[in-house]
């Protein structure tokens, strides 16, 4: 809970004292860590709810569909009283409900989430498209080709036009970039078709998302919570990771530096984090580890939400300063080994063995280790977390309507298809086979033409023959003439 003028968040009491976590740490990214069950999710409702009463916008995906409760106030339940007045929240604490954004990459119960091709770039798209290394080199091409053709990828049909037209015309491109064969080419189009039969065609378009209209404050100064509904999106684990990779990546190269913020400009809460580094290519988890490291300047703070630190890579894992570890099972050496690592990665405290207690630890229950405000690790506590100040369970589908009906993101609900790469494209091929006709009509005429000449050249030639002979028989006649006369003369000198 923000508590104003104190500049931290509480989040739970250890032996009666107040563990909190200060905003201007709240960037050093985090951890959320627990077995099924343990109280995770609320915890990372309680730190939604603190960061958006703080001012602070929050982004955080819905996996199981029991997130959706923030937009409704919490139950006033005995239960729920008796944890108030444990937690010292009496003045302070309403049931209440929150700003609530919903998105939805298939845009069925939030707006849909878009970006576009050229915008997620080839390595996460070879990624989501499963491609080997050489196919990922010729998908690189084919964005190269079209990024010097000044062709839009926006879409995927935009994608499968480039690549058709790489395809047809690949002689011409093999001296600056090397052969590219049909048959890669065709694996990379048939790779599409999967993403398309699982909807995942529908994230590829625009109106793209602004990453700013993630990061709103109500009229009453509230951060915004931007809430993507995962219950689809993460069946398709690929998917999902990448999608979300790419979130962080484009929130990493849109923003600009502010250093050390006095609270972070946003908070992303990245929940089942294992799935974006199961099957993942070295170079992506130095890609992640890179963006996690650079974006704390950026004011976004990141927090992995999972069931064992052990899920995440060391490299990341050393990142996330702000830790909150509920329990976790200890029975196979791998689950003992898991708890050992956990516990060994927090500043110890004396007064307890962090190891013993992370497999005693209750629901709702967590050893807690944030940074101080000077940055420096405190050392565990024991403690519990307290009770969101909104409903625990999903909130009806009247209250979702509602929030969604007044958030002023209705500019994405409708998909615009404007001119990209496969209008240009079919333009081009309908410009080229007007021109291949007119020229099959020119060459035809000519043909004609000269067939014209040839045959008039024939008909001149008889022609001038006839003449030629009909002159020589005038000629024949008129000599014909002379020797009548000739002769008739002497036939009258003859007979006098
Ligand atoms: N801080 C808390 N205050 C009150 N109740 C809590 C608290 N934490 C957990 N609970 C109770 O425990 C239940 C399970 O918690 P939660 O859903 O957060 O577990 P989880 O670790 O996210 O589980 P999963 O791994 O299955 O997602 C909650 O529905 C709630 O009833
Ligand atoms: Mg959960």
């Amino acid at each position: 809970m923000y508590i104003n003028g104190t500049n931290s968040i509480y989040m739970g009491l250890a032996e009666g004292e107040r563990v909190c976590l200060p905003l201007n740490m709240a960037n050093r990214h985090g951890l959320i860590s627990g077995a099924s069950g343990t109280g995770k999710t609320v915890t990372m409702k309680v730190m939604t709810e603190s960061f958006s009463d703080a001012g602070v916008p929050v982004f955080l995906c819905d996996i199981k569909g029991d997130v959706s409760g923030l937009v409704t106030p919490g139950e006033q339940t005995d239960g729920m009283e008796k944890r108030i007045d444990k937690f010292g929240l009496r003045d302070c604490f309403t049931y209440r409900s929150y700003p609530v954004t919903f998105w939805d990459v298939y845009g069925e119960t939030g707006h849909p989430v878009r970006t576009t091709v050229s915008e997620m770039g080839p390595d996460l798209l070879a990624r989501i498209l499963g491609l080997t290394e050489a196919q990922q080199a010729a998908l690189n091409v084919v964005f190269k080709i079209a990024d010097d053709r000044g062709l839009i990828l926006t879409d995927l049909k935009d994608l499968r036009a480039v690549i058709g037209y790489v395809n047809q015309h690949k002689a011409d491109y093999a001296s600056t970039y090397g052969n590219l064969a049909t048959v890669t080419l065709n694996t990379i189009i048939r790779s599409l078709l999967p993403l398309e039969s699982q909807g995942g065609d529908l994230f590829f378009g625009e109106p793209a998302l602004d990453i700013n209209d993630w990061i709103r404050t109500d009229s009453e100064g509230h951060g915004m919570i931007n809430l993507l509904d995962c219950t689809k999106l993460s069946l398709n684990p690929v998917l999902y990771s990448t999608m979300l990779l790419w979130m962080m990546a484009d929130l990493y190269e849109k923003l600009p530096e502010v250093g050390d913020p006095e609270k972070p400009r946003l908070v992303f809460f990245f929940d089942e984090a294992h799935m974006l580094f199961t099957d993942t290519p070295k170079v992506l988890v130095q890609r992640i580890e890179q963006v996690v490291r650079l974006i704390r300047s950026k004011g976004v703070g990141i927090y992995f939400v999972t069931q064992s630190p052990s899920d995440i890579p060391g490299i990341v894992l050393a990142q996330l300063s702000n830790r909150v570890q509920h329990a976790l099972r200890a029975y196979t050496p791998a689950e003992q080994k898991a708890v050992r690592a956990a516990a060994s990665t927090m500043r110890q405290n004396p007064a307890f063995n962090a190891e013993k207690r992370i497999s005693e630890l209750g629901v709702g229950e967590a050893l807690i280790s944030f940074l101080d405000e000077k940055g420096v690790p405190d050392i565990v506590r024991d403690a519990s977390v307290i009770c969101p100040q909104s409903l625990m369970a999903p909130a009806s589908k009247e209250d979702i309507d509602i929030c969604f009906a007044k958030d002023g993101m209705s500019k994405y609900d409708q998909a615009v298809d404007n001119q990209s790469a496969f209008e240009d494209l079919n333009y081009m091929s309908e410009i080229e086979a007007q021109k291949a006709a007119l020229e099959a009509e020119k060459a035809k005429l000519e043909k004609e033409k000269a067939e014209l000449e040839k045959k008039k050249q024939k008909e001149d030639a008889a022609a001038k023959k006839k003449t030629e002979r009909r002159i020589a028989q005038i000629e024949r006649q008129i000599i014909n003439t002379g020797f009548s006369i000739l002769r008739r003369g002497l036939l009258k000198i003859w007979k006098k």
